[in-house]
């Protein structure tokens, strides 16, 4: 239900979203409503979660047939699966005789099986087709009308995304400028997937984290004993952006010694200077980073105003040893942590009615990005061209 004050404030918050496409020289941060209100988050489900591309995970992680990952996208339940023809499908995972949640949320696979409904028994096979009804007493149920629908997918850069709308433009067509800047990464050969680990949820709105994840000025901050030590702040810079991704990059150096060394050596093989990192921000939910290693991702999709689930996802060139995996995995848990803690304190930072957000700067240009592309979605205001930067 709308309260009057809620319907104030997201009127409050959509007026100065649309300041939000001011170019990058008068940008500001958003105003706090836009991180808790109740009635600004539906919309942002219906116009972004529900009207355009939402990232999920690698397609190599459910390589094999019967394969599946259970999920939700704005409240939507769905089942990525393989289904036994080879195609991966994006299918509805509610039940078309009463509405029950078929497959329990999660990794696993189907062994064989149909897909059984736990209420009733309706049962429907790996790529949705209804299959039948136990003690039906000659009820005629049509089976083509009886089906599970599915969603429209595709697959960029080893990375299936899902739309539940038909009207959203192809993502190929929207992310054609990014491949070029990717060329020297040979990106078809990441083929190894990380193990799809368990979702984490983050008690803060969707956007903190996003956004979080897109700049590179925190890192001398919220990271000065991890990710500053490989990545600094002063090595970053911007490539070429848009509302609909930007690229942003950085310097990869020699870690100082010690741990952060190690994992340096470990991580990005030498370390030796002249490598770099980008960063590829699709919105609304992805952001990944690459480097002559590695292709890695986190992705968030909102549960709450105030919390999002969490998925990390990654690709490596063949299947790294078990050490590596064991130090890389305790290395991305130390500054993920420290993401975390910066993201859920920024939330509790958005319910102050006393203060407001400031001025961004030139390091932020790709959370100005994000904010055309809020604005652009959820107003309909065209956003500003690409901008690529001139010098670094
Ligand atoms: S709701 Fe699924 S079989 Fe009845
Ligand atoms: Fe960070």
């Amino acid at each position: 239900m709308t309260t009057k004050a809620g319907k104030n404030e997201n009127e409050t918050a959509l007026t100065l979203l649309r300041t939000a496409m001011a170019p990058l020289e008068e940008a500001r941060a958003l105003p706090f409503a836009a991180y808790h209100s109740e009635d600004f988050f539906a919309l942002e489900m219906d116009r972004v979660f529900r009207g355009d591309w939402v990232a999920v995970c690698a397609e190599a992680a459910l390589a094999d047939t019967g394969d599946y990952l259970a999920i939700d996208i704005a409240g939507e339940p769905l089942v990525l699966i393989r289904s036994a023809d080879g195609e991966l499908r994006a299918l509805s995972n509610v039940c078309r005789h009463r509405g029950t949640v078929l497959l329990d949320p999660g990794v696993d696979n189907l062994h064989g099986e149909r897909i059984v409904c736990p209420y009733h028994g309706w049962s429907y096979s790996d790529s949705g087709t209804f299959r039948g009804a136990p003690y039906a007493q000659g009820a005629r149920i049509d089976r083509d009308e009886h089906c599970l629908p599915s969603f429209r997918t595709e697959v960029w850069m080893g990375i299936v995304f899902v739309c539940l709308s038909a009207d959203a433009p192809p993502l190929a067509e929207r992310l054609a400028g990014i491949a070029p800047h990717l060329a020297e990464f040979d990106m078809a050969s990441f083929a190894a997937p990380g193990a799809l680990s368990a979702p984490e949820v983050w008690a803060a709105n969707w956007k903190l984290i996003v956004e979080n994840g897109m700049e590179s000025y925190h890192l001398f901050k919220v990271h000065e004993n991890t990710l500053e030590k490989i990545s600094p702040t002063k090595g970053a810079y911007y490539i070429e952006g848009s509302a609909a991704w930007t690229l942003t990059g950085g310097e990869i150096v020699q870690g100082g010694g010690g741990i952060a060394g190690k994992l340096l050596a470990t991580l990005f093989g030498s370390g030796a200077s002249g490598d770099h990192y980008v960063l590829v921000s699709i919105p609304p939910s992805f952001v990944g980073v690459v480097t002559k290693d590695s292709w890695d991702w986190i992705i968030a999709h909102p549960l709450s105003p105030t919390s999002t689930r969490v998925l990390l996802g990654s690709l490596a060139r063949s299947s790294p040893d078990l050490m590596t995996r064991m130090a890389a995995s305790g290395y991305t848990a130390a500054f993920l942590e420290e993401d975390r803690a910066i993201c859920e304190r920024v939330q509790t930072g958005m319910a102050a009615r006393a203060s407001a957000g400031g001025r961004l700067v030139p390091l932020e240009r790709v959370v100005v990005d994000f904010h055309h592309y809020l604005a652009w979605h959820l107003t309909g205001e065209s956003p500003p061209e690409r901008h690529v930067e001139a010098t670094r």
